[in-house]
């Protein structure tokens, strides 16, 4: 086993709370067994021995967590976004999918896609592949080498969608899921499945039933998307008539979570507007992926986040490659206070934007919390640390910390991490 007990030096900030910063100037923050021990002004004396790595001109700040993109649409990410939602999946999305039938491109994609999240700031991500059994293995063969924690979901769909991503029926596609889980089980330390209907109108109900079954079964996390698109939306109604929400659909067939097994939901967008939408996502604590910049991209709206943080609900950030551009936490932060800015001055001046304190817990135990005690560095937590350098961020302003991590989410880039840890372990 590697060496996972030592302590960094340094500029350190983290989330106490949804609006509240802990920062410490020439902190040290200790790692024993994976597991953070706290922050200090001082060595204490439990630790005294163990190794220090000091460093300056840099701020150590907990891993991001991005709780909603596509593996498989990394490949187009940054092109056709003139599209709303369903026009997109049908022209950009569902052809590019496609191609993952053929294992050896799905096998150069997926290495493309792992190296660039091992870059980046993200230090765990739920992630959606396609409906191909095989090369989801792939993705999350390329994933477990990384050392990053990641869930990763083989996408069901059997309605409503081009030939090639079409699975024979619900039962079919019910199988293949129990089929994947088998080939994979017992082979990762690092990557965990994660049940994952695309959405209502790629899935019969008998399909959502199946997996609702599997989900219990197995006692398996579920992802999927939820209210992002007025035209989706309304489509929803359509298929499922019988249902108080599009959420009710879901809660309907097992899929909004439970205690051992958390849901969680991109986008959201229109969750606001509907009671009954948003008591079911409360009771059954569903974790919202929040997903700014694909909002944008997609023309899909400004989910109403303050009012989420209001009242209590599970939140955090997602980039949601392709519908979003870049694959960065940090930028999804920044996002998420510029919308919050628009949605206040142009829609609704009640919901006042967001603070940075706020977009930072979002990115980080916010959504955090959706993978167990990550994202803070209260002790007990697991030790996922970024370590950001400042140098290409120099200024001769006399900055507090709270404002060098500003221009960290605002400016900094991937080649401006040093390092990044995650449950201990030194991913470069
Ligand atoms: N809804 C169903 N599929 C998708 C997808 O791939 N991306 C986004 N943003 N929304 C979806
Ligand atoms: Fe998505």
């Amino acid at each position: 086993m590697k060496e996972k007990n030592f302590i960094i030096k340094g500029d350190i900030c983290y989330s106490k709370s949804k609006d509240r910063l802990s920062c410490t100037e020439h902190g040290y923050l200790v790692c024993t067994e994976g597991t953070c021990r706290g922050v200090f002004e001082k060595v204490p004396e439990a630790y005294t021995g163990l190794p220090v790595e000091e460093y300056k001109n840099a701020m150590i700040l907990p891993g991001l967590y991005d709780l909603h993109v596509h593996a498989p649409q990394y490949a187009y990410a940054g092109t056709g976004m003139d599209l709303e939602l369903l026009e997109w999946l049908n022209t950009r999305t569902f052809p590019e999918e496609e191609r993952y039938a053929d294992l050896g491109y799905a096998q150069r994609a997926y290495t493309l896609f792992a190296e660039k999240l091992r870059e980046s700031a993200t230090a765990r991500a739920c992630i959606f592949a396609t409906i191909h059994r095989k090369a989801t293995e792939i993705l999350m063969d390329e994933l477990e080498k990384t050392g990053m924690k990641t869930m990763v979901g083989k996408v069901s769909m059997d309605r409503n969608a081009s030939r090639g991503l079409l699975e024979a029926g619900p039962f079919q596609a019910a199988e293949e899921v129990c089929r994947w889980l088998e080939d994979i089980s017992g082979k990762y330390k690092n990557v965990q499945p994660i049940l994952t209907p695309r959405f209502v109108p790629s899935c019969t109900e008998k399909l959502l039933e199946e997996l609702g079954k599997i989900s219990r079964r197995k006692k398996l996390p579920v992802q999927s998307h939820l209210s992002e698109n007025p035209s989706e939306i309304a489509w929803v109604k359509e298929l499922c008539p019988w249902a108080g929400s599009y959420a009710d659909v879901y809660q309907h067939f097992g899929l909004l979570g439970a205690e051992y097994a958390p849901a969680v939901m991109a986008h959201c967008v229109y969750s606001g507007e509907s009671e009954n939408e948003r008591k079911l996502l409360k009771e059954n604590q569903v974790y919202i992926a929040h997903c700014p910049q694909s909002n944008t991209d997609l023309s899909s709206g400004i989910a109403p986040v303050r009012k989420y943080l209001e009242e209590g609900m599970k939140i955090g950030l997602g980039t949601d490659i392709a519908g979003g551009h870049k694959m960065s936490v940090f930028q999804a932060m920044a996002e998420a206070i510029q919308v919050s800015k628009l949605r206040w001055r142009l829609t609704d001046s009640s919901l006042v934007p967001l603070k940075t304190e706020e977009a930072f817990y979002l990115g980080t135990r916010g959504g955090g919390s959706f993978f167990g005690k990550v994202g803070s560095f209260e002790p007990g937590y697991e030790f996922d640390v970024l370590i950001i350098s400042e140098a290409r961020l120099q200024t001769p302003a006399a900055l507090t910390l709270k404002e060098r991590l500003e221009r960290i989410i605002y400016l900094s880039e991937d080649r401006d991490i040093l390092r990044k840890y995650v449950a201990g372990e030194r991913i470069f």
